[in-house]
């Protein structure tokens, strides 16, 4: 068992220390040295004896093979509640319960060794003891007149056992750093004075030529029903699931006004993947207060960005989001998007977010499968819009297709792709496009004949029904291998900061209560300490996941240029993205340029995951929040 752990070791270390860390310097080590001695010893006195009768074998065999195994199983619980990084406080407390098991041992075969001895010297014995003693008592050093001497060593290593336990206890309730810096202290010249997201607020005009799009938005719980007729006991804004959509063109200024009528956990409105100024970022205890029933909050910003984005609540969004409060954002060019010959009113234009209801998945507004008729040659945009949890798997079956867009951002010369799936990530967004063929095509989601969407080209009511092709054996389209490169706006590799996050499960304080939470570095929110950058850095994350299930990274604000997956730098366009799926063992380096002064929830878009303790926050030199609360007491902020 021993070299299977070394084998294991061996190989996770190839994909990087943080996965082995805890075992090299904590488990093999404890592993190491107990089997040592253990195979020393017992094989020692083993062969003195002579004997393979389980009841011969002389005591400190047994407590070294089994302090071998307490080691053995104390190393695999390090891995699995404590992870990375090893701490002083992990490894003495490790070290201590190995101890104590090793000592208790000893007490207990040391009694039952004294039992042998005196049965086999004459005493009254029982038919069991017979048959345990009958062939070879112990040998003599190891009874009698060894008592004084084993008293000593148990009174010395019990000392050493609750003083090492102590110490690890004791570390624990440490306080731990609250800030880190990534590689440095701010640089003087690029920290601003001291300014409160309360006034990074946005524009209050449209940009020449645009226009002001008002919406109010009513939070309020509604029972909905679906197309299907299954009625679904929703939290809504307007009443509806999804939310209106809101769209704009480019330029325009976006107002919203959000009423909570009736969600008891209170509601906000985040902006996803739009980099808003922070004090629109609607991160209740980080950018505004909650909105409580009855409360009202006004968002105004600028329709600076294009492309498919969404909106939802970021109070105890686990389960805001999930019963429902959510929506699409669309900004469109000035210019509609450019195809030879079309006019904008003959293309098709569909926003599709995906949102699975208990079990029910709903695209857009409906369950089941939505069919549109086409006419063959007509323009087509996709816009999918991942609001689950989990990633969701896509697929456009009847027709060739170009992804033009990932997280709302244009890609750099797409490549025609067919018979591709396509992975979205939790809270991401592909835009597909095609020219409708003339023959009927369908978005088919999960493999699922029975949803997703049908178009058939005007007039022909039959043709083969694309949505029934076996699609589960189509590869999954690389989009760091997709498109061409184009110039990148920074120098990614002379970054001023630089962060590691490692995702991992693990034992750690969540909002004030011990968990088995969902961990960065070891810790959970809101002990996981704020990144520190300045205005103008070019910051780099290097995210690990030693976990078993995907994590979906998203931060707040920005959009993060990917630079490598597994050490494999991207080689296709520049791939923009704010949300990305990294999948058990896999290590993504990604980089942004910090133009967006704020503070930044930065975060697992696997709701549950942040509820669970996944989430912290970055943070800009001299930015300041009036709406939390500091360090150590940051809980207003739930997820
Ligand atoms: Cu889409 Cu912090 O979230
Ligand atoms: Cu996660």
């Amino acid at each position: 068992m021993t070299l299977a752990r070394v084998t294991t070791v061996v190989l996770l270390a190839s994909h990087g220390w943080w996965f082995v860390q805890e075992k090299v310097l904590l488990g093999l080590p404890m592993l190491g040295l107990a089997g040592t001695i253990a195979v020393s010893v017992a094989g020692r006195q083993l062969r003195a004896t002579g004997s393979a009768s389980p009841a011969a074998t002389p005591t400190g065999s047994v407590v070294w093979l089994l302090t071998t195994g307490y080691a053995g199983l104390v190393g695999l619980l390090v891995s699995f509640l404590a992870g990375y990084p090893l701490t002083w406080s992990t490894a003495l407390l490790a070290g201590s319960v190995v101890g104590a098991g090793a000592l208790l041992t000893a007490r207990v075969v040391a009694t039952r060794g004294a039992d042998i001895a005196g049965a086999a010297d004459g005493s009254p014995a029982t038919a069991d003891d017979d048959a345990r003693a009958e062939p070879t008592p112990a040998p003599p050093a190891y009874r009698g007149p060894a008592v004084s001497r084993r008293r000593f060593v148990s009174l010395a290593g019990g000392a050493v056992v609750v003083g090492m336990g102590g110490a690890g206890v004791g570390l624990v309730f440490r306080p731990g750093e609250s800030v880190v810096a990534g590689g440095g202290p701010p640089d003087p010249s690029r920290s601003r004075s001291a300014v409160s997201v309360a006034d990074l607020r946005g524009a209050a005009e449209p940009a020449p030529g645009g226009a002001r799009r008002r919406y109010d938005l009513r939070a309020r719980t509604a029972t909905v029903r679906l197309p299907s007729g299954q009625e679904v006991e929703a939290w809504t804004y307007d009443g509806q699931v999804p939310g209106p959509s809101i769209t704009a063109t480019e330029g325009d200024l976006i107002e919203v006004t959000l009423h909570n009528v009736d969600i008891p956990d209170g509601v906000t409105l985040h902006w996803h993947g739009y980099d808003v100024p922070c004090g629109e970022d609607g991160a209740p205890g980080v950018t505004q207060h909650v909105v409580a029933p009855g409360e009202t909050f006004r968002y105004r910003f600028r329709a600076d960005q294009v492309g498919t984005y969404w909106y939802h609540t970021h109070q105890a969004s686990h389960r805001g989001v999930r019963k429902g409060l959510y929506g699409a954002l669309v900004v469109t060019p000035r210019e509609a998007w450019p195809v030879a010959g079309a006019a904008p009113a003959a293309q098709l234009d569909l926003t599709l977010p995906v949102h699975t209801f208990d079990g029910t998945v709903v695209l857009a507004d409906r369950d089941g499968r939505a069919e549109h008729a086409v006419p063959a040659g007509t323009p087509v945009r996709l816009r999918l819009i991942n609001t689950d949890s989990d990633p969701h798997r896509v697929a456009l079956a009847g027709t060739p297709f170009r992804v033009a867009a990932v997280d709302g951002r244009d890609l750099h010369q797409p490549g025609e792709v067919s018979r591709v799936g396509l992975h979205l990530a939790a809270g991401g967004r592909y835009d597909l496009v095609f020219v409708m063929p003339d023959a009927p095509m369908a978005l088919v989601l999960d493999d699922d004949p029975n949803g997703g969407v049908r178009l058939r080209p005007d007039g022909t009511g039959g043709g083969d029904d694309p949505a029934g092709t076996d699609i589960s054996g189509w590869p999954e389209l690389d989009l760091l291998r997709y498109g061409t490169p184009a110039v990148i706006p920074f120098d990614a590799d002379r970054a001023d900061r630089h962060f590691t996050i490692v995702l991992d499960r693990g034992v750690a304080m969540v909002d004030g209560r011990p968990a088995y939470a969902q961990t960065v570095n070891g810790r959970g929110h809101p002990s996981v300490p704020d990144q520190l950058v300045a205005e103008g850095d070019v910051v780099r994350f290097t995210v690990v996941n030693r976990s078993l299930e995907t994590h979906p990274w998203h931060l707040h604000g920005h959009s993060v240029l990917v630079l490598s997956r597994d050490g494999k730098p991207s080689s296709g366009s520049p791939l923009w993205v704010d949300t990305f799926d990294v999948r058990p063992g896999q290590v993504w380096e990604v980089a942004f340029k910090a133009t967006n002064p704020g503070i930044w929830m930065n975060h697992c878009h696997n709701l549950p995951h942040a509820h669970q303790g996944m989430m912290l926050r970055l943070r800009y030199d001299g930015v300041t929040t009036p709406f939390g609360d500091s360090h150590g007491k940051r809980s207003g902020h739930r997820h």
